[in-house]
């Protein structure tokens, strides 16, 4: 974990340079996985879910105008007052926002206007760090951790929707033709480590940056239970495919069974069939399915019904963490350049972190004693406790320093564009 990122801002008081050097990396980062785009790619939305990758840059320089640069630079001039609008996402408290879905609509301003936005968005924010008050620092600080955080959150959705825009060309074109193609080998066979459960403790409670939603740290009891030593491949996937896994309503959550019907669900997104081979797009292009890397682009029904048809089950948000606290958050992050999960190795428990985000049974909700923060940064994660479940341990597409065992993903459960996987849990 990075020390600035990782760090407590508050505790940071006094130690700017870091914090500098931290949102050079961070900017430069996003700008980096654009470097293999051609304008044209630029302002692509493809679905209402997947923007654009130059709203994505605008946004998360808008993040920084709206919440540190307005209210805690003094004299500072707002590049454009239009963005304030164009590049707000959802924060009813800062005003009006451009619609979601419409995000493909704005061939203005040019790819060329959103990066001079950038620009003056970053001097000004190297200007407000050179010249931090002690009095406004502590608050400051936070607020730019969140910023940070917040833009590695959007460098991940850079590269998901790029790989749906690019996915619907017929040309599928790759996002980069220099990705390492996986060597076939197999999975190792999948085992059960068995946890004797008890009242337990998850959640963030310690030192370093966490969202609001991670807290508080609470206990929670655990019946034993075992979790499986990696996650499902997409050769285990493909059985339940073609043991008519789709066809089945027995298997299936009403509201997957209606989604599989409405959308024609026959496997996962993604995979396509090219005579009597397997094939999946990748942001490498269209390659062979690699039967041993874990499945992904799985929506939560999908794992659910995967999990119904092995006779086993999903594991809860508080077992997941139980087993991952004493792990290191090592794995195949965007920061190993592969940008694709990749086949378990060896015996034991395997890929907690990386490679696929992993389903859970939870829904995403307030951890007790949850409260929102107060004014437009309060919308963060607090207002989407509705409908959503929680996934756990960050993917290949992910920061390597942006995740930890307490750190919450939601998504709706039909969605399955990110990086999504899943393991198996049983009682025991
Ligand atoms: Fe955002």
């Amino acid at each position: 974990m990075n020390d600035v990122l990782g760090a407590d801002p508050a505790d940071e008081a006094r130690a700017i340079t870091p914090w500098v050097e931290v949102f050079r990396r961070v900017r430069a980062a996003s700008e980096a996985l654009c470097q293999p785009l051609i304008v044209e790619d630029y302002g692509l939305q493809t679905a209402d879910f997947a923007s654009p990758p130059k709203w994505h840059l605008a946004h998360v320089s808008w993040f920084y105008e709206t919440f540190l640069l307005t209210p805690y630079l003094p004299g500072y001039i707002a590049f454009d007052p239009a963005y304030r609008k164009l590049f707000n996402s959802y924060y009813e408290q800062v005003g009006e926002y451009h619609p979601r879905s419409q995000r493909g609509f704005l061939s203005r301003p040019s790819v060329e206007a959103v990066y001079r936005y950038r620009a003056h968005v970053d001097a000004a924010m190297l200007e407000l760090l050179d010249g931090a008050s002690p009095s406004i620092w502590p608050t400051a600080s936070q607020r730019l951790a969140i910023g940070l955080n917040h833009e590695q959150q959007h460098q991940e959705l850079l590269l998901t929707d790029i790989k749906q825009h690019f996915s619907v060309n017929p040309l599928r074109p790759p996002y980069r033709d220099d990705l390492p193609v996986p060597v076939p080998r197999e999975a190792p066979t999948m085992g059960w480590v068995e946890h004797e459960g008890g009242l337990q403790a998850i959640g963030h409670g310690g030192e370093g940056f966490a969202y609001d939603n991670e807290s508080p740290r609470h206990k929670v009891f655990l019946p034993p239970f075992a979790l499986a030593s990696r996650p499902v491949t997409n050769g285990e996937f493909l059985e339940f495919v073609e043991a008519g896994g789709y066809r089945n309503p027995a298997l299936w959550l009403s509201d997957g069974w209606s989604t599989v019907n409405r959308e024609a669900w026959a496997h996962p997104r993604y995979w396509e069939r090219h005579g009597s081979e397997w094939m999946e797009f990748t942001l490498g292009g269209l390659r062979l399915l690699d039967l041993a890397a874990p499945v992904t682009h799985v929506s939560h029904y999908e794992a659910d019904a995967y999990a119904c048809w092995a006779e086993a089950r999903l594991p809860t948000e508080a077992e997941w963490e139980h087993v991952a606290a004493n792990l290191a958050p090592r794995g195949n992050f965007v920061d190993s350049g592969v940008l694709h999960p990749q086949a378990a190795r060896g015996d034991g428990l395997q890929q907690l972190f990386g490679d696929v985000w992993e389903h859970t049974a939870s829904a995403y909700l307030a951890y007790p004693g949850y409260r929102r923060a107060a004014g437009a940064l309060g919308e963060y994660n607090g207002k989407f406790m509705s409908g959503q479940m929680v996934l756990r341990g960050g993917s290949c597409v992910t920061p390597a320093d942006h995740v930890r065992a307490t750190y919450r993903n939601f998504f709706y459960p039909h969605e399955r564009w990110q990086f999504q996987g899943f393991r198996l849990a049983r009682d025991l």
